[in-house]
Parts: structure tokens; C-alpha cells; sequence
């Protein structure tokens, strides 16, 4: 198939788009490079063994667009193109409303004028806020707390809704819990710009010495250390429930929302001595304050992943902090070296 990805620069797409070239896929990478870099485009052919067709632009450009869907015909489009930082969102609404609400609409739009009728969404645990129980099933109360949040539960239902309208449109909704590691090649991987705000690229800075040491958000939560609990998911796993998503799509001709997690959930600390095993290196931390907004505890029930799509998680959190290491030793700078 030929697959458009939209915000396949990104650290999510790009691994996606590798594997996809690996199943055969022809893939044509579309990102405005906002959070991504020529360099990393560079990088993904490497990686793949050729280069990848790129287009620089915007989702929200709807002449641009119309001219790359013009160029052959698209079986399907995967849109992971979005601002992801839950605190720039707080201060910054309009601009997550305008790329990530606004964007999906132009894109959605797009590709109604090319008449491409096969989405695959990146969402995410975030659209379960702060979950009753765990873990977390596809049909827990949806509920958002920040701008961001509300942005991938408007989308997913926006996608729901034309889904009704479009008798022909078919579409899968992916819930990330949190995607972790990096390509085993470490050639590419996660480059947040500035600091990070999530925890496993701030342990890799850490790590290779750009940062002193590792605040760790509360060490009073109800959880088995006292510090927060998640389901950290290999970005290759991620990458492959894409593929398997599309290919349900096909087959099935039905939408989809899952969860994509490994169905375990790790605390902080448990992370950090992971890491500091399959680095070597010591991961010095000092225990903080509770981050405004953050939960105790959230990990999937990922089992109808696995019923519908014959999907699940195969690396634990040792390939996953072994993997992020192997990518950042070798690009201590992430791709700016
Ligand atoms: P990322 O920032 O690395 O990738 C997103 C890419 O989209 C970037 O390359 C960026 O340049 C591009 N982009 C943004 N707006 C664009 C626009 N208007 N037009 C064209 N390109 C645009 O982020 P990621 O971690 O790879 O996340 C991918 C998707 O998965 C996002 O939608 C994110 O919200 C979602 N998600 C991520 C996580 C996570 O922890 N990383 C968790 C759940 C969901
Ligand atoms: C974050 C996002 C969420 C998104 C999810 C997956 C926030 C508030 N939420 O959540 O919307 O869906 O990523 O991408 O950003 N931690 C530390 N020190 C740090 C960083 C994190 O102790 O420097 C702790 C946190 O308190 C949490 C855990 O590590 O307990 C994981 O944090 P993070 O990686 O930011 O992911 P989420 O909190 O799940």
C-alpha cells in the first residue's frame, strides 16, 4: 500500500515508517519539521536502507497537500503530527487547538478531496485523565484535564462522527500509554527539543551528563514505592500495532479504538534502576514535589489489541532502557552532532 504519514518525522512516525517500509509499504513521509529535522528524515533511510520520499509542509497548508495526494493514489494516511507538551498546552491553548484540532480537520479534509478513506490516529492514555481502576479498558469514562488532552479526545471524536457520515471512511484510534526506547540500530530515536518533560529521555540526559540528576515528581504516591506508576511501551512495539492496525482496516473493513501498552505498570524507580542496569551508569535523583495534573497510577488492559489485531507487547523494560541507551550514548546530542 502506499501510506502517507503526517508527522512522520517525529519520533513515533518515524520508527512507524520504518517498519512499514520494512512490510513492503511504499511510504511518503509529510511533516512541517516543527519538532523534527532534516537530519532525522536523513537518518530514517539509513535505517531503512533507502531513502524516504519527503515532503516539507504543513498539514494545515491545503494546497501543498492537495498537490502530494495529487501525486499517485494513497490507500491510507497515519497522522501523528501534533504538539504533544502538556504544559506548553496550558499556556499556550489556541496554538494545540489550531495544529492538533485544526490540523486534523485540514488533513481529514484533504483527504476527502483525494478521496483516501483510511485514518490511523495517534491518541492517547492521556483521554482517560485520572482512570477509576486499573487497569484502564477502551470503555473507561473519558475525561481530559489540559488543553493537550482535550485535543486527541475532540479529534477522536470529530473522527467518530465522519465515520457516521462517510459510509466508506474507516479509521483506527490509537491509545499510546508511554512509548519509550528507540530503533535498535541507535540511529534513531526520541529528540525532545529543550527539557524534557517526560521521564525517560530526561533519565537518558541524566545519563550521558547533560543534566546533574533526575527530579522525581513525588515519592507519596499510593503506589508500590511511593512514586508514580506507568505503562512505558517500546517504540518498535508501538510501531508494529500501526502496521497491524492498517492491515485490520483492510481486512476487517471496520474502525477501531484500542490501547497500546504492555499491560504492566512500572514506577519511577523501578525505571531509574532499570536504566542504571542496562547503562552502567549511575542515575543520580533527588525526590520533588508532586507535578501539578500527574496521577498515581495508570497502565492498559491492552487485551483487545491483542483479540482484534493479534497484537502485543514483546520487549520488556530492560530492551526498552537498553535500547534508549544504545541511542543516546551514540547521539549524546540527539541528531544536532
Ligand atoms: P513528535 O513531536 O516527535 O512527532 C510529531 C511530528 O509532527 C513532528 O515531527 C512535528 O514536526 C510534526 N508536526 C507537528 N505539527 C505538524 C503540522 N501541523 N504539519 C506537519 N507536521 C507537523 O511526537 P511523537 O512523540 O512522535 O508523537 C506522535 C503522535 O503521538 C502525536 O500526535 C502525539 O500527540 C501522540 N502521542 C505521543 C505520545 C508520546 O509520549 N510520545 C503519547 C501518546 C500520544
Ligand atoms: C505524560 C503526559 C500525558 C501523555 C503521556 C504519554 C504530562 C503531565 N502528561 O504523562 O499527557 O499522554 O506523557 O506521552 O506531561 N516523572 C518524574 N520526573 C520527571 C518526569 C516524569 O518523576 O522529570 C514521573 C511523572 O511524575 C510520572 C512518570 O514519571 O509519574 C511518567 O511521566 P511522563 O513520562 O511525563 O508521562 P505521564 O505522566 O504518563
Amino acid at each position: 500500500m502506499r501510506i502517507v504519514l503526517c508527522g512522520g518525522a517525529g519520533y513515533i512516525g518515524g520508527h512507524a515508517a520504518v517498519v512499514l517500509a520494512q512490510r513492503g509499504h511504499e511510504v511518503a513521509i509529510v511533516d512541517n519539521l516543527s519538532n523534527s529535522s532534516a537530519r532525522a528524515v536523513e537518518r530514517l533511510g539509513e535505517v531503512a536502507g533507502m531513502p524516504f520520499e519527503f515532503h516539507h509542509l504543513d498539514i494545515r497548508d491545503a494546497a501543498a497537500m492537495d498537490r502530494m495526494f495529487a501525486l499517485r493514489p494513497v490507500d491510507a494516511v497515519m497522522h501523528f503530527a501534533a504538539l504533544k507538551a502538556v504544559g506548553e498546552s496550558c499556556e499556550k491553548p489556541l496554538d494545540y487547538f489550531d495544529n492538533n484540532i485544526g490540523g486534523s480537520i485540514a488533513l481529514l479534509q484533504a483527504m476527502r478531496r483525494a478521496g483516501v478513506r483510511r485514518l490511523v490516529f495517534s491518541s492517547s492514555a492521556t483521554v482517560y485523565g485520572d482512570p477509576e481502576r486499573v487497569p484502564v479498558t477502551e470503555d473507561a469514562r473519558l475525561q481530559v484535564s489540559n488543553p493537550y488532552g482535550r485535543t486527541k479526545l475532540v479529534v477522536e471524536e470529530l473522527i467518530g462522527d465522519l465515520c457516521r457520515a462517510q459510509a466508506d471512511f474507516r479509521a483506527a484510534n490509537l491509545r499510546y500509554f508511554n512509548p519509550v526506547g528507540a530503533h535498535e540500530s541507535g540511529l534513531i530515536g526520541e529528540a525532545p527539543g529543550g527539557i524534557p518533560n517526560n521521564l525517560m529521555p530526561y533519565i537518558c540526559q541524566v545519563a550521558v551528563g547533560r543534566r546533574p540528576e533526575l527530579s522525581v515528581f513525588g515519592g507519596d504516591w499510593p503506589t508500590v514505592d511511593g512514586t508514580g506508576v506507568r505503562d512505558y511501551i517500546h517504540v518498535m512495539d508501538l510501531a508494529r500495532a500501526h502496521a497491524d492496525a492498517l492491515d485490520y482496516l483492510v481486512r476487517e473493513d471496520r474502525n477501531l479504538t484500542v490501547n497500546l501498552g504492555t499491560g504492566r505498570g512500572v514506577s519511577v524507580l523501578e525505571l531509574v534502576q532499570a536504566f542504571a542496569e542496562a547503562s552502567g551508569r549511575e542515575i543520580p535523583y533527588r525526590i520533588v514535589g508532586r507535578r501539578d495534573g500527574d496521577v498515581a497510577e495508570v497502565f492498559a488492559d491492552p487485551s483487545l489489541a491483542q483479540r482484534l489485531l493479534g497484537w502485543r507487547a514483546e520487549l520488556d523494560v530492560r530492551a526498552m532502557c537498553r535500547d534508549a541507551w544504545r541511542w543516546q550514548s551514540a547521539n549524546p546530542d540527539d541528531y544536532a552532532d
